[in-house]
């Protein structure tokens, strides 16, 4: 299988270029408990070190991520080496207020042990609070040099007209994407692309379902079977709607005949594909070690042909034509929080 560098694209129009893939670092500082359970600082240490020497320089984590604790691990294991990464991070709607989102991004900063932070977003559209205020004072934050570039997260179509329209150069708009959640694809990716912000992709390999080392859906975790894909009875869930099993269990037979023709590995076809497409600045995914993330590399650095990746449209769209252009896993309808 033909494969290229590993590429370094350009966060929309803000100057500020990445490597295509990133790594999430939501689990660092985890004990058990925590979403994704317990993670050794030295586990962690190993990664990033060959992260940084691998040319995989975007780094990624949010100040709710372990009540804080994954930016501080982040921090920890940077000092020293802060020029080498680019860190994303970002602040709860919640706390969208000038004088708050101030008050956070020094909380932030001093959590990360540094004195820039190279993307800042906006984790969730900020209901609450006014919005005008909150980008007025991430532009402040900018031109003081606190943050480098202003990111948003979740933005759907109202959202992000209205901050784009308020704040030029947004960087960034950070998704749930992969091959089994492709709503985006409908207005929020076209219009990302006519307003040149990068889309950074989430849920990038549906949490490690896009492997495929799960064989039925009954031993996949159960934290991680609580989006729209799957039966809204199961633990946890809370959309209440009735899934699309058969037709994601079909699409990732499909997915792994191709992997298999290919000599690839599934998650490594899902993520060249994002990379594949057009206006997807970053393959974001997280990796528990370095071997997670070596197969990682390899997936964002394949070159697929015109015919492979229509095939893979084709084999996921009865999934995508079923659980529609909502970009919401999570909570859809008059509950989606992505407009
Ligand atoms: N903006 C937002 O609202 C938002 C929401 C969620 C996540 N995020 C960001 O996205 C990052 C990634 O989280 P995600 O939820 O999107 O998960 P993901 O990247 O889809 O899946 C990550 C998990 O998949 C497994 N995995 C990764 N590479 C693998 C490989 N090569 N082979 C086998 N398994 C592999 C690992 O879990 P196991 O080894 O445990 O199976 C890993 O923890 C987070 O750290 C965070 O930074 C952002």
């Amino acid at each position: 299988m033909e494969s290229r560098e590993l590429e370094r694209r350009p966060c929309g129009a803000s100057g500020l270029d990445i490597s295509v893939l990133g790594v999430g670092c939501w689990a660092f500082g985890g004990k058990e408990g925590d979403y994704w359970g317990a993670q050794d600082d030295n586990d962690a240490r190993s990664l990033i070190a060959a992260c940084l020497e691998r040319g995989v320089t975007y780094l990624d984590v949010a100040e709710a991520y372990n009540d804080g604790r994954s930016e501080e691990a982040l921090g920890r294991i940077l000092e020293g080496r802060r020029g080498e990464a680019i860190i994303g991070t970002k602040i709860g709607p919640q706390f969208c207020t000038p004088s708050l989102i101030r008050e956070h991004c020094e909380a932030s900063l001093r959590r990360l042990r540094t004195d820039y932070i190279d993307i800042y977003m906006v984790h969730w559209p900020i209901r609450e609070h006014s919005v005008p205020e909150a980008f007025e004072t991430l532009k402040q934050l900018r031109d003081e040099g606190k943050i480098r570039v202003i990111g948003v997260s979740n933005f759907g179509v109202r959202d992000l007209t209205e901050a784009a329209d308020l704040v030029p150069g947004i960087g960034i708009n950070q998704l749930h994407y992969n091959l089994l959640s492709r709503g985006l694809e409908a207005e929020i990716l076209p219009l990302c692309r006519k307003r040149n912000i990068g889309v950074m992709t989430y849920m990038s390999l549906l949490q490690g379902i896009l492997t495929g080392k799960w064989k039925t859906i009954d031993e996949i975790p159960p934290v991680r079977t609580r989006t729209r894909h799957f039966r809204g009875d199961r633990p946890d869930s809370r959309h209440g709607g009735p899934g699309a099993e058969e037709e994601v269990i079909a699409a990732l037979d499909g997915i792994r005949a191709i992997a298999t023709e290919l000599g690839v590995e599934m998650g490594q076809l899902a993520l060249g594909w994002l990379a594949a497409q057009p206006g997807v600045t970053c393959v974001l995914a997280g990796a528990r070690n370095v071997a997670q993330l070596e197969s990682n590399i390899q997936g964002v650095t394949l070159k697929l042909s015109d015919d492979v990746l229509a095939r893979l449209d084709a084999t996921t769209r009865p999934v995508f034509d079923k659980l529609g252009s909502d970009a919401d896993y999570w909570q859809s309808g008059s509950n989606s929080r992505i407009r």
